[in-house]
């Protein structure tokens, strides 16, 4: 075994039960190498802040894990054999492109890349997406075979709902503002970007990769100073989540909803439900921008593809597409 292997074997090991005591004689068996080697793996774990207990007679226990956001780390938290899917990286321009790539050299759906860092995250309307390292979590899913272009808004709705189911298990009350912001105390917490991928010549649409970026332990100055009026990050709301585990949360559920539950082929009307529920744009008063114009109206329901309905004073409802249109609150970031 590579002498790097050892270390990760070892956390697998640990890992698998974190329960009891593995003594040195019970793992140097289960791995071939000597305990003098396990010790030095042990050390390394710790380097890398791995927190391991280690007592007399019993053993070592692995008793807590570091805030990174290793495949080792994921791995820890991920359903058995799920970690290979999921590529993660220290610093990538942007997951999505890294994701888009992936596809188009055939990766299958569940793929996943993850990122401690992006250089270039990108948000809707060709805005950037502030990706810093050590505090963030950002991560494309790949989904493939044929998507529909007009599954797109579904895409991404399904995916909010995903990061809120996560994000309410860590006791938080997440809002979402239409049609791809997640909001607490009227801030935003995480964006997502839906694209398609496929070959632009034929026009085929052949997946679609939903990047997701989540604040997780910045403090109001470690964000860029016009974003911190309007961003917050788990710990400011509250929660202390290692980024590890939320990312497998989130990659889980979004295993439950395209994978196991295979939602895109069912009927939305109870997602409609959940997504209207959890809205805070409507019932809100907002201005619509067209690329011809723009317009004030009140957010009165979310329609069966996502899109958003809107009532004009004349009181006519019309239902408006993201791709098409931006929405602005006019009473504070709804
Ligand atoms: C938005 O707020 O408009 C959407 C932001 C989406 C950001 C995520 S971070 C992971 C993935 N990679 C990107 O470059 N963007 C998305």
């Amino acid at each position: 075994m590579a002498k790097r292997e050892l270390p990760a074997r070892l956390l697998e090991l640990l890992g698998k039960d974190r329960e009891h005591y593995h003594s040195g004689e019970e793992l140097s068996a289960q791995l071939g190498v000597t305990r003098t080697a396990v010790w030095k793996a042990m050390g390394r774990l710790r380097e890398q802040g791995y927190r391991i207990d280690s007592v007399t007679r019993r053993g070592y226990r692995l008793a807590g894990l570091p805030d990174g956001l290793t495949a080792e780390l994921l791995a820890q938290y991920l359903p058995a054999g799920r970690g290979k899917t999921v590529f993660c990286y220290g610093e990538l321009d942007s997951t999505n492109i890294r994701c888009q790539q992936m596809a188009l050299e055939g990766a299958a759906t569940g793929t996943v890349v993850v990122a401690d860092r992006q250089t270039r995250g990108s948000g809707r309307l060709g805005r950037s997406f502030a990706s810093p390292g050590g505090c963030g979590v950002y991560l494309s899913y790949l989904l493939r075979p044929e998507c529909p272009p007009d599954a797109l808004s579904l895409l991404t709705s399904y995916a909010g709902l995903a990061v809120c189911e996560v994000l309410e298990q860590y006791g938080l009350s997440p809002r979402i503002k239409w049609p791809n912001d997640i909001i607490i105390d009227r801030r935003k917490v995480c964006g997502i970007l839906t694209k398609l991928t496929g070959d632009a010549e034929s026009g085929t649409i052949n997946g679609a990769v939903i990047g997701i970026g989540i604040n997780v332990t910045q403090q109001r100055q470690d964000f860029p100073e016009e974003l911190r009026d309007k961003a917050i990050s788990l710990r400011e709301a509250g929660a202390e989540v290692p980024r590890a585990a939320l990312a497998a949360a989130v990659i889980d559920r979004l295993d439950e909803c395209f994978l196991r539950q295979q939602l895109l082929s069912r009927p939305a009307a109870p997602v409609i439900e959940q997504l209207t529920r959890r809205s805070c744009t409507v019932g809100s008063r907002v201005e619509v921008i067209t690329p011809t114009g723009q317009y004030e109206a009140k957010a009165v329901g979310i329609a069966p593809d996502a899109g958003l309905i809107v009532q004009l004073p004349d009181g006519t409802r019309r239902t408006v597409s993201s791709g098409e249109v931006s929405v602005r609150g006019l009473l504070g970031y709804t």
